[in-house]
């Protein structure tokens, strides 16, 4: 029986070489990755994968040329709004993780609006980092925890593992199971960094852009043959096998 993870994280890399192969301009990578989302989406739906985390722009893409940046944000605002349809079909419920603080005031409130129209779909959820970063993320909630020290609700002593992870921005997500990145890089490139302690992570030369069902299901391949211990020697694991639904609903709680 395949082993289907409750969350699998994607860094979707290789839309501008994509593009260049092509002789196309940087865009019409971006703009073909997007049907790659749509399938991704689909794709763990139909497999019944829990929850889904796309990195479509990281606080370190604003270095990029202004016209990409622009053109990335505005591909942001149309799709928020135009699958919002496709999303109530699948059943899913959508977060936008990341500063949102510099956004404009017309995706602040499209984020909002799809955010409500999908919080009580009982399907998949979809998380799409914006803006995103790991040490961004870790930041912010040591900046939270920091407040409530000050302010008498929480004591130093009292801050363990739990309570750090609860202020992190997927408080509400197991921690991925499976990273998927696309194009040849071998990073992690500032993604989700504190849950992905034991994350199983899967490299592919596939550009984004054709990234689609057979490629998700080979990677879905190769974690199902991949061995994880948690900690434990292999010897453990082969003589009794620890419960390993327990061991990572701890490490998820
Ligand atoms: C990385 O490829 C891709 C991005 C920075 C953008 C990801 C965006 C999409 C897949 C499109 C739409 C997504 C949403 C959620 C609206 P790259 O540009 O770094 O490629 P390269 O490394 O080949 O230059």
């Amino acid at each position: 029986m395949i082993k289907i993870p409750a969350h699998v994280a994607i860094i979707m890399d290789g839309n501008g070489r994509w593009a260049k192969q092509r002789l196309l301009p940087r865009f019409a990578g971006h703009q073909q990755g997007l049907n790659s989302v749509r399938t991704a989406i689909t794709f763990c739906a139909k497999k019944h994968i829990p929850c889904l985390t796309l990195f479509a722009f990281s606080s370190e893409n604003w270095r990029r040329p202004e016209t990409e940046v622009n053109f990335l944000l505005g591909l942001f605002l149309r799709s928020l709004k135009s699958e919002l349809k496709t999303l109530a079909e699948n059943k899913v419920c959508l977060k936008i993780i990341g500063d949102k603080s510099s956004f404009s005031e017309e995706l602040k409130t499209a984020i909002l609006e799809a955010e409500k129209i999908t919080e009580n779909n009982t399907g998949m959820r979809l998380n799409i980092a914006f803006n995103y970063g790991g040490h961004w993320d870790i930041i912010q909630a040591t900046k939270k925890i920091t407040e409530e020290v000050t302010e008498g609700k929480l004591k130093t002593q009292d801050i363990s593992e739990e309570i750090f992870r609860s202020h992190l921005t997927l408080n509400d997500c197991p921690d991925p199971d499976l990273l998927i990145r696309t194009s040849g890089e071998y990073r992690i490139s500032n993604f989700l960094l504190w849950q992905f302690a034991y994350t199983e992570l899967y490299f592919t030369d596939c550009f984004w852009p054709d990234f689609r069902e057979e490629q998700f299901e080979e990677a879905l391949k190769v974690y199902n043959k991949r061995k994880r211990r948690f900690g434990y020697i292999g010897e453990q694991i082969e003589q009794s096998p620890p419960d390993f639904a327990i061991i990572e609903q701890k490490i998820h709680a």
